[in-house]
């Protein structure tokens, strides 16, 4: 009996050693979550936006139904916080129950962007700015909970995920009937004002302890099918992904002045506009997965199609969970500094 005892627990030291210690520790004490749609969980549940899918078929391949997810399953920061070894989702900053806080929160919030006008002909969005201002009312929350003196130890060890920039593009400069920007400024200028602004916030997150930063580019937006079929083509929208590899260029950049500005810190970029994984198998007559309304999202309680790893999208805007796992596991391990720079996240913890 003895013996089988220790038989058991030398298989289960392999086995977790094997696969990312899934019964110890995470990699990181914490994980904080900054971004739109992509990354969102639950923050725009109550707001009032036409930019919310708590409802079927979203969710249909996450264990708890919708839950504000826009996608079938999992997100990408999900199954990033899978990689890292939490055993738990991130909460959303709107539904935490106050325990869970200390190892992280997720402010996303979808149709949100770094400007703060972002999406807004939506209805209410949580921007960029305002994230920051929950994550503010947290970390004097956590203050409370671990004592004022361990809190900056802790919160310079979490990682710190920020994936938002899409929507300035698809919620705003590409309206010009409901925004201004695209009358203000061309590709370049404007790609250099939101990553300015975004240095910013970037730094006032670095202010609040913040030390270890996962920066997302965005992916080539004019394929997103929405924006294909609002120009009535078959072909990506080469303007917009153009403008999006404006902005990637200066977040990059950005990284690059950060880490010699603030030695203390670590960024680091993921190029997700040239992500692929050829072990995918997509069926490029049927992009989506679900049917749509005119605003692009799934029509509530309709039947979503049978085999969603076939489909790189769920509705016309957000990829299924098959696309949101080959961009977690490149982003946290790959040996491609053109996807991952300088290092991929399962270095970027270890640090
Ligand atoms: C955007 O909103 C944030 C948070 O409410 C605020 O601090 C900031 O000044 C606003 N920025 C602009 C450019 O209006
Ligand atoms: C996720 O991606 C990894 C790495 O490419 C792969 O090994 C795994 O099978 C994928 N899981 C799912 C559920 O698609």
């Amino acid at each position: 009996m003895d013996c089988e005892i220790k038989l058991c627990l030398v298989i289960i030291f392999l086995f977790s050693s094997a696969t990312n210690c899934v019964f110890g520790e995470p990699q990181v004490p914490c994980l904080f979550i900054f971004g739109d749609s992509l990354s969102d969980s639950g923050n725009n549940n109550d707001e009032s936006t036409d930019a919310k899918v708590n409802y079927k078929p979203y969710g249909i391949d996450f264990p708890s139904g919708p839950t504000g997810r826009f996608t079938n399953g999992r997100t990408s920061v999900d199954i990033l916080g899978d990689l890292l070894g939490f055993d738990h989702y991130i909460p959303p900053y709107a539904n935490t129950n106050g325990a869970d806080i200390v190892q992280g929160v997720n402010y996303a919030s979808g149709a949100a962007g770094i400007r703060n006008e972002t999406g807004t002909h939506l209805g209410q969005d949580i921007s960029m700015g305002m994230q920051l201002e929950h994550h503010r009312d947290i970390v004097s929350q956590i203050a409370k909970k671990v004592g004022s003196e361990e809190v900056q130890q802790h919160l310079n060890k979490c990682l710190y995920y920020v994936n938002i920039g899409s929507n300035d593009y698809l919620n705003n400069y590409f309206l010009p009937e409901y925004y201004p920007s695209n009358g203000k400024y061309n590709a370049d200028q404007y790609a250099v004002a939101l990553v300015e602004e975004h240095s910013t916030y970037l730094k006032a997150l670095h202010d609040l302890g913040a030390r270890k930063f996962s920066l997302i580019g965005l992916g080539t937006i004019g394929c997103v099918p929405h924006e294909m079929i609002r120009h009535g083509k078959k072909l990506c929208v080469e303007e917009e992904s153009k403008a999006a590899l404006l902005f990637n260029d200066k977040l990059k950049a950005l990284v690059d002045r950060f880490n010699e500005e603030l030695p203390d810190a670590k960024f680091i970029f993921i190029n997700t506009a040239i992500m692929k994984d050829d072990s995918l198998k997509f069926d490029m007559m049927n992009l989506i997965c679900c049917k749509v309304g005119s605003n692009g999202q799934c029509i509530p309680n309709e039947e979503p199609c049978k085999d969603r790893k076939m489909h790189p999208f769920f509705d016309e805007f957000h990829p299924t969970e098959v696309l949101n796992n080959a961009t977690a596991n490149m982003a946290y391990s790959s040996p491609d500094p053109a996807f991952v720079y300088p290092m991929d996240i399962s270095h970027l913890v270890k640090l």
